[in-house]
C-alpha cells in the first residue's frame, strides 16, 4: 500500500481523528449481536492511546438519513469501553461547538467517540462544509474502516485535503495487504470459491478473477445461471434469466484461458427455504421441476473439496446454500472444512460467509477473515476504493 502507517507517524498530544467502521448488527433490544468490527480496530486504536494521542472515533451505523436513537453508538461506546478496559467519552453529534469543546478537553491517551456519522446525510453526500468540519477536529486523520472503503463519503475521503497528516490503520494495511497479494502474487494454484444467491452481484469478481485464478468454484444460488447457460434443467431455482448469457460466456472465456471451472454435479433440493424436514438429494439433470436447489450436494461437496486439495492460494465468498436452515447447511460446513484445513493462504470475506465460518466453528483456522462485505467484493472485483484512494492521494 503507497501509504503512509500509522505506526510511521508521532501522534505524541495530537488529535488523531480515526474513521472506524463500527457498523455492527444490532438485535431488537440495540444489543451488539456481533463485536468483530470492534474488536478489528483496537490495534489501531491502542496503538495510538499508547503513543499519548488523543483520539477521536468517528463511525456510521446502519444507514439513517437522519438522527435516529436506535442506531445511536452509545451502545458501541459501552462495548469498546469495556474492551479497553478504560471510560469511552460518547459526543451527542459528530460536529458543532459542543463536539469541538469535548475534543478540546481531551486528555493524551483518552478517547471520545463521536455520534453516527449518517445523522447527517452531508455525509453521504461527500459534502465539501461537512469533510471541513470533520478535518477540522484533527491534527492527523487515520482510516482503519476498510470495510467503509468503497464509499467515497465525507469521513473516508472528502476530509483527506483539508488534514495536514494522513495514515492507514492497522485493519485498514492487512486487508489491503491480504487482498493485493491474491491479486498480484497468489502462490499457485490460486482457486476462488464463490456462492451466494445472486450472479449479478458477483459478476465483476468473477470476470476479474478469471484473469488470476487456476480454478474457480461456483455453488450457492448463483449456480444455477451457470447450470441453465449449459442447458440444464434447474426446475424452481433461482435463474437471472438475463444473465444466462453472460454465463455462458464467462464460462467460455474460463475454457479459453484454461480456468478449471466448476459446477455443482448434484444438489439438496426442497420446495423453499423455510419448509423443513422435506430435503432431498438429487443429481443436476434430475432436479425435479417442481423444487428448488437450496444447497450443493454431497457429491459436489467432494468434488469441491477434491479441488482445493493442493490449492495455495483460496479465496472463498458466499455461502454454497441456505446455511442458516439446518436442512440446507451441509454443503457450506463442507466448503468451510476444505478451506480451514488447507495449509495454503486462505482469505475469506462477505458478511453472511464470516457468518457460515463462524457457525462453523473453523474461523480461527483460515489465514484471514475479511471485516468487509461490499469492499471486499469490490477489490476483489479490480475496483480502486475511494478510501484507500484518498490517502493515497
Ligand atoms: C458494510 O457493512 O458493508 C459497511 O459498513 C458499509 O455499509 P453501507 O453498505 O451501509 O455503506
Amino acid at each position: 500500500m503507497a501509504v503512509r502507517s500509522v505506526s510511521d507517524l508521532d501522534v505524541k498530544g495530537k488529535r488523531v481523528l480515526i474513521r472506524v467502521d463500527f457498523n455492527v448488527p444490532l438485535d431488537e433490544h440495540g444489543s451488539i449481536t456481533d463485536d468483530a468490527r470492534i474488536r478489528a480496530a483496537l490495534p489501531t486504536i491502542q496503538h495510538v492511546m499508547g503513543k499519548g494521542g488523543r483520539v477521536i472515533l468517528m463511525s456510521h451505523l446502519g444507514r439513517p438519513k437522519k438522527p435516529d436513537k436506535k442506531l445511536s453508538l452509545i451502545p458501541v461506546a459501552r462495548r469498546l469501553s469495556e474492551l479497553l478496559g478504560t471510560s469511552v467519552n460518547m459526543a451527542p453529534d459528530c460536529v458543532g461547538e459542543k463536539v469541538k469543546s469535548m475534543v478540546d478537553a481531551l486528555a493524551p491517551g483518552e478517547v471520545l467517540l463521536l455520534e453516527n456519522l449518517r445523522f447527517h446525510p452531508e455525509e453521504e453526500k461527500n459534502d465539501e462544509g461537512f469533510a471541513k468540519e470533520l478535518a477540522a477536529l484533527c491534527d492527523v486523520y487515520v482510516n482503519d474502516a476498510f470495510a467503509t472503503a468503497h464509499r467515497a463519503h465525507a469521513s473516508t475521503a472528502g476530509l483527506c485535503p483539508y488534514v495536514k497528516e494522513t495514515a492507514a490503520g492497522f485493519l485498514m494495511e492487512k486487508e489491503v495487504k491480504y487482498i493485493t497479494r491474491v491479486l498480484t502474487d497468489p502462490a499457485r494454484p490460486f482457486a476462488a470459491i464463490l456462492g451466494g444467491a445472486k450472479v449479478s452481484d458477483k459478476l465483476e469478481i468473477v470476470e476479474n478473477l478469471l484473469e488470476k485464478a487456476d480454478k474457480i468454484l461456483v455453488g450457492g444460488g448463483m449456480a444455477f445461471t451457470f447450470v441453465k447457460a449449459l442447458g440444464q434443467d434447474v426446475g424452481r431455482s433461482l435463474v437471472e434469466e438475463d444473465l444466462v448469457g453472460k454465463a455462458r460466456e464467462i464460462m467460455e472465456k474460463a475454457k479459453a484461458r484454461k480456468v478449471k471451472f466448476y459446477l455443482p454435479v448434484d444438489c439438496v433440493c426442497g420446495p423453499d427455504p423455510k419448509t423443513a424436514g422435506q430435503a432431498l438429494v438429487r443429481t443436476i439433470q434430475e432436479m425435479p421441476s417442481d423444487l428448488m436447489g437450496l444447497d450443493i450436494g454431497p457429491a459436489t461437496a467432494k468434488l469441491f473439496s477434491e479441488a482445493l486439495d493442493g490449492c495455495r492460494t483460496i479465496v472463498w465468498n458466499g455461502p454454497m446454500g441456505v446455511f442458516e436452515v439446518k436442512d440446507y447447511a451441509l454443503g457450506t460446513m463442507s466448503v468451510a472444512k476444505a478451506v480451514a484445513s488447507s495449509p495454503g493462504l486462505t482469505i475469506v470475506g462477505g458478511g453472511d460467509t464470516d457468518a457460515a465460518l463462524h457457525a462453523s466453528g473453523l474461523s480461527d483456522k483460515v489465514s484471514f477473515v475479511s471485516t468487509a462485505g461490499g469492499a471486499f467484493l469490490e477489490m476483489l472485483g479490480g475496483r480502486v476504493l475511494p478510501g484507500v484512494e484518498a490517502l493515497e492521494k
